[in-house]
């Protein structure tokens, strides 16, 4: 009997032909390990994330959430509330716009290739995504770049979920708290020293004499970095995952920056990060004859969305020409799309471009990858290379 179990080491590892069987047979499939629902068809995963008013993120957006962050982050609330917090954070977010963050991106990239180019070789995950990101995170937030190991090492904690027991461990739960006071810290410095980055354009924000609450700068900090540090990181490692394994398309990127747009457009479409996000029902819906009812949990399947055959021709082969790639899941959908991918493009792409620039012999090593345990996401935890 087929079974999708969201715990699973099965679906940490390869979720892509278990995808499959979902979309062709059992669209709307009820998972009893799981105890959601799940939607594997872009349509469906589509009009689901346009429709908030049912598929509700107020009582969490991960499948294991942590109660706490229900109904007090942006991915963790509904409209009227989610439409005022994301306004008063975009508004700090476009206050200085992007462009000024390519050569400090550039600089720490620089920075971080120091460390290792003599070596001939590197572990992707913790020698570069990693340490790129949580360097250029920390510049945009304001947090000291001395935190830098210890933050990741908290976030991943916090994100993963132990596979045996199908419930946050007891070091997920104190990272949480410790990443809660270190944002509280954070923002308590910030409000005596006020230097120039987006935790202060976050204190200083105003819409129509409407300002952000403490609580909700420093719950909305604690989202923009695990959201940022651990989407962007592992994305970063995707993609040069996907690039590795279609040298054609690599070569082609290499010879012709411009090209990276398509590349990272694809790899969300093809591999995003971020592949199971979960929603509650407000009311009884009826999807493809299944009767789901009020307070079940849905997951929407954003990694499956992308490789929809109904939606895209081909679906399963990586190809940086395909015309409609943008229109993929890998970022989200309508209210609750991607608040960073502007920054986590621009990051990825230079990031990239840099690296490639400096080792453009840079190989993969046949060795097999390991995942993140992780109902959300689907992350490396380490991938070597040589050059
Ligand atoms: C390539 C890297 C990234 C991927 C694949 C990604 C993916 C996603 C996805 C799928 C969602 C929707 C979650 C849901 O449906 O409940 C989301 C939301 C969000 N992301 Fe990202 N993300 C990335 C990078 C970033 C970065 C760098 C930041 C910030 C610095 C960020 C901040 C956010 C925020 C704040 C939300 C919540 C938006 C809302 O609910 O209104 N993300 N992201």
């Amino acid at each position: 009997m087929f079974v999708f179990d969201p715990y699973s080491r099965e679906v940490d590892i390869d979720p892509y032909p278990l995808y499959k069987t979902l979309r062709d047979d059992y669209p709307c499939y009820w998972s009893e390990s799981g105890d959601c629902w799940v939607l594997t068809r872009y349509e469906d995963i589509y009009n689901a994330g346009r429709n908030w008013e049912v598929f509700s993120s107020a009582k969490g957006n991960m499948l294991d959430d942590i109660p706490e962050r229900a109904g007090s982050t942006l991915g963790t609330t509904d409209p009227p509330r989610h439409d005022r917090l994301r306004s008063l954070v975009q508004y700090a977010f476009a206050k200085r716009g992007l462009e000024y963050m390519v050569e400090p991106i550039k600089a720490i990239t620089n920075q971080v290739i120091e460390q290792f180019i003599d070596n001939g070789e590197l572990e992707f995950v913790n020698d570069f995504s990693s340490p790129v990101t949580v360097g250029v995170l920390s510049m945009l937030i304001g947090m000291p770049m001395e935190d830098q190991e210890v933050l990741r090492k908290n976030i991943v904690s916090i994100l993963s979920t132990d596979p045996e027991t199908r419930q946050k461990t007891a070091e997920s739960m104190a990272s949480f708290e410790w990443l809660k006071n270190y944002t509280g810290e954070l923002l308590e410095k910030h409000k005596l020293e006020r230097p120039d980055d987006l935790l202060t354009r976050l204190l200083e924000a105003e819409i129509d004499g409407d300002k952000l609450l403490d609580r909700e700068i420093q719950m909305t900090s604690l989202t923009l970095i695990m959201a940022g540090v651990e989407s962007a990181s592992s994305f970063m490692t995707m993609l040069a995952l996907n690039l590795s394994d279609h040298p054609d398309s690599r070569a082609r990127v290499m010879a012709d920056h411009s090209l990276f747009a398509n590349a990272i457009e694809e790899s969300l479409r093809y591999n995003t990060t971020a592949q199971r996000f979960r929603r509650t029902l407000t009311r009884d819906f009826e999807l493809h004859g299944q009767k789901m009812n009020a307070g079940d949990k849905v997951i929407l399947c954003y990694g499956s969305g992308g490789r929809d055959e109904r939606k895209h021709e081909n679906a399963d082969k990586y190809d940086i020409d395909r015309p409609n790639a943008r229109e993929h899941t890998g970022m989200g959908g309508g209210k609750h799309m991607c608040l960073g991918s502007p920054l986590a493009k621009l990051m990825v792409e230079t990031a990239m471009a840099e690296l490639y620039r400096r080792l453009p012999n840079l190989e993969r090593n046949a060795e097999t990858l390991d995942w993140i345990a992780s109902t959300t996401f689907r992350s490396p935890t380490a991938v070597r290379y040589s050059f």
